[in-house]
């Protein structure tokens, strides 16, 4: 258990004062601009979600994502270095496209980081972004990498590297 404890407080601590030029991250002006993974608005219910209307951007390199083979052989998806992706949240529909609405985002590091590289952000409207330091993300994130009841549900079950929607073209 003690030996539990002090990996958690080591990875916590390690967590928290090893990103700090991503602090930094600003969402670029003209994300809009990007394509989006998924064309219509999502309003299906997320389990621990009030209801909302999303709509996700990704950047270009976040399409040239593969599927590669693992030792074991089965698929995998490994998302390139540098992809970020968007999810604009809305309560109200008529609000869809409106200025600085509530975003969540996902930006992948370097191979090796924790978290397998992804860092996780929110911003709400009016406020700064903020990293998200806490399992919170992840701790949902993590179940897309199985067969899952979101979206498409994963229904090979292969390992998504965190992303509920696919990105491989
Ligand atoms: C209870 C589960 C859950 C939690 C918690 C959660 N998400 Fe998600 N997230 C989803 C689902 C499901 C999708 C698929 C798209 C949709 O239905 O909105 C998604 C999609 C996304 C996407 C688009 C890429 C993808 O995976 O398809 C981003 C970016 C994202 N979430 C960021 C975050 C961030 C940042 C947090 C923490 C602040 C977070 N999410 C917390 C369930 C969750």
């Amino acid at each position: 258990m003690r030996s539990i404890l002090a990996i958690l407080t080591i990875s916590i601590l390690f967590s928290s004062c090893s990103k700090d030029k991503d602090r930094n991250f600003t969402i670029p002006k003209d994300y809009r601009s990007w394509e989006k993974p998924v064309k219509k608005v999502l309003d299906y219910q997320i389990t621990g979600h009030g209801n909302s209307f999303r709509i996700m951007y990704a950047n270009e390199i976040s399409y040239t994502a593969k599927r590669i083979k693992a030792k074991n052989g089965n698929w995998k998806v490994i998302m390139p270095e540098g992809s970020v992706i968007i999810k604009e949240m809305y309560n109200k529909r008529k609000d869809i496209n409106k200025k600085d609405p509530t975003c969540t985002i996902m930006v992948k590091g370097k191979k090796g980081d924790p978290d397998f590289g992804w860092s996780y952000y929110m911003k709400k409207p009016g406020n700064k972004i903020m990293k998200v330091e806490s399992k919170m993300c992840i701790g949902c994130h993590e179940a897309a990498n199985e067969r899952h009841p979101y979206f498409d549900k994963n229904k090979e079950g292969i390992f998504r590297d965190f992303l509920f929607v696919s990105f491989v073209r």
